[in-house]
């Protein structure tokens, strides 16, 4: 695309720095926030409890986050070790988080009257954070927009609508958006095109305005034309993602704490836990991908405890680590043999280990290169803890100390003689024709929402959690021998099942 002069005046950067400062920046802060907060029960609840839009609309004058405090909201993902965030500006319910020029649905009007979104960028920008904008194209509340769904009809009749008046509405928000933030937005975060076919709301041409009016920017994936990001929603893609050329793609995979909704949820009682998220960050980088953590935030304008605990756990672990995150690149490893992954920064491998191995090794298979040497990452100023080292047939063995020193994941760096060489490692049948397949040998994977997940009992490391008829794990090997096997599965339920 032609660099086309940034209308706003400022002089665009090129979209390739973009990329690659996100391609470094690893991990951000999603923050779901609108006056579906005051019903604490998730971002969708004007359409999920059919909720007339002239009762919904009572909401906007009890919109009143006395307790709002951005700066607060930054320190939490600054101290996360997080360097963006993408607020939305405006989700489902179709109300603006931001001063629209065009409506009276906004915060502006409410009783608070303060453009929080503006507020928000700020705070987020002055400690380095940039900040994306995420936009919902289906918008439940403006008479334009279609389809309507079935129990809407009675609120907004159709005939009176006209969706090319909303597209243009939406246009509007997007100048403004991309023009009266600035330096933000870095990413423009579409959500909900499918409710549209993307020629019926001329997605292309919205995207080209978009790149139009900032030319640095990076789109996603949302309104099903081919832009810069891929955003696995719930689920992270069990070998990374490539384009068809076998290329690594730009990807983000957004992820609640929560069971289920993105908004707040007052009657949560299932989070992840701190030591899940944080080999989560480290399961996504080494895969190639971004994390974008969600928050929802509370009318009053406070985070709640569970998340600021979780949030608070990941930055201690990355107070010691987040160099082993930032600026890494994808694992040369296609598995391992022990629990935990590995990102990679010129000739250096960082050796995640989430579960101490028993026999007290890393082994890391067929490693051509020489290892120049090995220790424990420890922060800056610390004693270095150097580990021995042998080679193993085409493997390498690092010898670990007794005990893990983080129990979440802790980290060895491992000096190389050069930029990594690793073969693939293949499963193929022992001597007697067993091919083996346990679940760290697996790809795990589910759609939407996938809870299946490593677990381990007494040092065994098996897929857990399996509650989700559409997960599953699966295997590659290779077998020179065609015939029949016989499958023996190994699978332990909690009685009572
Ligand atoms: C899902 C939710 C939506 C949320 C989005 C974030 O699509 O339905 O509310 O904003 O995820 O990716």
């Amino acid at each position: 695309m032609a660099e086309a002069a940034d209308e706003a005046g400022v002089s665009p950067l090129p979209r390739e720095q973009t990329i690659e400062w996100f391609r470094d920046a690893k991990f951000g802060m999603f923050i779901h926030w609108g006056v579906y907060a005051l019903l604490g029960k998730g971002e969708w609840i004007r359409t999920v409890g059919e909720i007339p839009r002239s009762e919904y609309a009572k909401l906007q004058r009890r919109f009143n986050p006395t307790k709002f405090d951005p700066d607060a909201w930054a320190d939490f993902a600054e101290n996360a070790g997080m360097k963006y965030m993408v607020f939305t500006t405006k989700h489902l319910d179709g109300f603006c988080m931001f001063d629209a020029n065009n409506t009276d649905w906004k915060v502006t009007n409410a009783p608070y009257g303060r453009d929080v979104l503006a507020e928000t960028t700020q705070a987020f920008e002055a400690r380095g954070i940039r900040v994306g904008f995420y936009y919902c194209v289906w918008d439940c509340h403006h008479d334009d927009y279609l389809p309507q769904l079935d129990w809407e009809e009675t609120d907004r009749p159709d005939e009176r609508r006209d969706l090319r008046k909303y597209v243009d509405y939406m246009r509007d928000h997007t100048k403004q958006l991309l023009t009266d933030y600035r330096p933000a937005p870095f990413v423009m975060w579409w959500d909900a095109g499918w409710h549209n076919k993307p020629e019926t709301v001329d997605a292309a041409g919205t995207n080209a305005m978009v790149r139009r009016l900032k030319p640095d920017i990076l789109i996603n994936d949302r309104q099903f034309t081919e832009e810069d990001l891929v955003t696995p929603e719930q689920r992270i893609p069990p070998t990374g993602l490539l384009d068809e050329h076998g290329n690594p793609v730009l990807w983000e995979a957004c992820i609640t704490m929560t069971s289920h909704w993105w908004g707040y949820d007052k009657h949560e009682t299932v989070y992840k836990t701190s030591e899940f998220l944080i080999r989560m960050l480290v399961d996504i980088v080494s895969k190639g991908g971004n994390l974008l953590l969600n928050v929802g935030p509370k009318p009053d304008g406070t985070i709640q405890k569970e998340f600021r605990d979780r949030l608070a756990a990941i930055g201690k672990w990355m107070d010691k680590y987040s160099t082993a995150i930032h600026g890494t690149s994808a694992s040369p490893f296609n598995l391992l043999p022990f629990y935990g992954r590995v990102t990679t920064k010129g000739d250096r491998l960082y050796v995640h280990v989430f579960e101490w191995p028993g026999d007290l090794v890393a082994r890391l298979p067929n490693l051509q290169n020489q290892i120049v040497s090995a220790c424990l990452l420890v922060p800056p100023g610390k004693r270095h803890h150097p580990l021995g080292f042998a080679r193993n047939g085409s493997d390498w063995v690092i010898t670990l100390p007794e005990r893990a020193p983080d129990k979440a994941a802790s980290v060895l760096v491992v000096e190389l003689d050069g930029p990594p060489r690793v073969d693939p490692f293949v499963i193929r049948p022992n001597t007697k024709g067993v091919i083996r397949l346990p679940a760290l040998y697996g790809a795990l994977d589910g759609p939407h929402g996938q809870r299946i997940r490593y677990e381990s009992c007494d040092g065994l490391i098996h897929a857990g959690n399996w509650i989700r008829p559409g997960d599953g794990i699966e295997w590659h090997f290779e077998t020179n021998q065609a015939g029949l096997y016989r499958v023996k599965l190994e699978h332990v339920v909690e009685s009572g099942q």
